[in-house]
């Protein structure tokens, strides 16, 4: 480190040391360097006035809610508003002459323009995937792009990867270290294993199916006729889709004289075999009848209670006023044993309630619709960000946080949490079957209202569709 600060400070004094640029360099005709004189206070060279960098009232639009109290922290649609601007309670305020990406800004109005209950720092808890590198396999035969903790630090125990297969394309034959727990966007797919004791596993798999691979197994996933598009979760922050253990590797990284010898043949069988990482790539299309593949082996099948897959899909979800939830975790899918998740959908104005969770940080994936989230973390932070179709969340434990439909359409999205059983602390049952004494002396609420607080979670709490609303005594449960 010494020689390298040494080595810099002489590079560093070279590059001073260089002569200074002829004075007739610094015409009108421009200079790679400035002319010397320019440093510092120079009474004889007066600024000009510049001109006004307000942006002026008739040249921006103000969105519904913009100019209300601060603290109500409405939403604000920043999408259709002519040049909108960082406004929260008023009509006037700072405004923004730019730089700026103004899709970023309507896309992020919590963040642009904050709610004033808005407090203190939170590490950034927003990752679009539209972001991500878009890697792309062979000749077309899909892509897949991450989300791990070089793009969102604080995911520390989850990574993302959402994958894209085209018709018959395959994701290789592969394992990796991290567990791996999945779900069916869109399409059909086939998938198998081996475990260690030669059990073996295929099943196909369809939209809002679900299947999960333990660490170290290896498997596999084709997609069937109609392509397919998939969720990946993985069970270390780290994970990268980049850094997967492939069949074809294995192959090309081993002695070639050593590969003939474990499978007891010639150099000549494997000469066909790819130089390169197949990856993603286009396959011959799986017969429609699965057990023409079946090549099980004398342990069998993996078990049914152990078994890889969970058809999801075929599970009719628990409805509440304002939306749906359904809970998957190792109660009904033992073999996730760390995965507990739950798939919420929330009508528009409906809100998925105040609540935290006890022993896992949260892992959100947005499949329909908007929202926005305000993470509240001990003792006196938060932060409200907006998100979209495509976007993953996180929210460390325990910190609380809502998710309130923003939108006109149905809210769809995904909490991953790396627990034994899905849980959480339901802000209104809390309260609810705390003493009202207790209550009352905290918050100053009145007896009306300790008495409308309910004693079951609502998970979901309805709303208005016109989020400029504030009266919700309405919005029985
Ligand atoms: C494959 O064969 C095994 C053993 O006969 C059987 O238990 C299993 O159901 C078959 N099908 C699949 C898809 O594994
Ligand atoms: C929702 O619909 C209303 C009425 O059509 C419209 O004014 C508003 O901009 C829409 N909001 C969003 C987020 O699309
Ligand atoms: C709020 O709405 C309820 C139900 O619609 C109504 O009875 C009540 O008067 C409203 N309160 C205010 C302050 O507007």
């Amino acid at each position: 480190m010494k020689a390298f600060q040494a080595s810099l400070l002489v590079y560093i004094s070279h590059t001073w040391a260089a002569p200074a640029p002829q004075a007739s360099s610094c015409g009108n005709s421009g200079s790679l360097r400035p002319c010397p004189g320019l440093v510092g206070y120079d009474p004889s060279n007066h600024i000009p006035t510049s001109p006004s960098t307000e942006v002026p009232t008739d040249q921006f639009e103000l969105a519904p809610g913009q100019s209300e109290d601060a603290d109500l922290g409405l939403f604000i649609d920043l999408s259709k508003v002519k040049n909108p601007q960082p406004i929260r309670g008023g009509t006037t305020g700072p405004t923004d002459s730019g730089p700026r990406t103004e899709a970023y800004d309507r896309l992020n109005s919590d963040v642009y323009a904050p709610p004033s209950t808005d407090s203190g720092d939170i590490p950034n808890a927003k990752w679009p995937f539209a972001l991500s590198h878009n890697r792309h396999g062979l000749a077309g035969a899909g892509w897949a792009r991450n989300q791990n903790t070089d793009q969102l630090p604080i995911a520390t125990s989850m990574a993302g990867v959402d994958m894209r297969l085209s018709a018959n394309a395959y994701r290789e034959l592969h394992w990796h270290k991290s567990a791996e727990w999945a779900l069916m966007l869109s399409g059909s797919a086939r998938v198998g294993a081996v475990n260690e004791n030669g059990e073996n596993f295929l099943d196909d798999v369809t939209e809002g199916d679900v299947w999960f691979f333990p660490s170290g197994v290896p498997h596999s996933i084709q997609a069937l006729e109609n392509g397919c598009e998939f969720l990946l979760v993985f069970s270390d922050g780290k994970f990268s889709e980049e850094n997967t253990f492939l069949l074809t590797e294995l192959i090309d990284r081993t002695p070639k004289s050593v590969v003939a010898k474990n499978f007891r043949t010639s150099l000549d069988t494997f000469k066909a075999a790819p130089d390169k990482q197949l990856w993603i790539f286009p396959g011959t299309q799986a017969p429609t009848d699965i057990e023409k593949q079946n090549q099980t082996g004398p342990a069998g099948i993996i078990p049914k209670e152990f078994t890889y897959s969970f058809h999801w899909s075929e599970q009719q979800p628990y409805r509440v006023p304002g939306g749906s939830i359904k809970i998957l975790d190792p109660e009904t899918f033992p073999i996730a044993s760390e995965f507990s998740v739950a798939l919420v959908t929330v009508e528009p104005g409906a809100m998925r309630e105040m609540h935290w969770h006890t022993t896992s940080d949260e892992w959100t994936y947005f499949i329909k619709g908007q929202a926005r989230l305000t993470v509240y973390q001990a003792p006196s932070s938060s932060r409200t960000f907006d998100f979209s179709a495509g976007d993953v969340g996180y929210v460390p434990v325990p910190n609380a946080h809502y998710l309130e439909n923003t939108g006109n359409e149905t809210l769809m999205f995904l909490e991953v949490l790396r627990a034994p059983r899905y849980a959480d602390i339901s802000v209104n049952q809390w309260l609810g079957i705390t003493p009202k004494q207790v209550v009352q002396d905290h918050l100053k609420v009145g007896d009306a209202f300790l008495n409308t607080l309910p004693k079951v979670k609502p998970y979901i709490v309805p709303g208005n569709t016109n989020l400029l609303t504030t009266n919700f005594t309405g919005n029985t449960l």
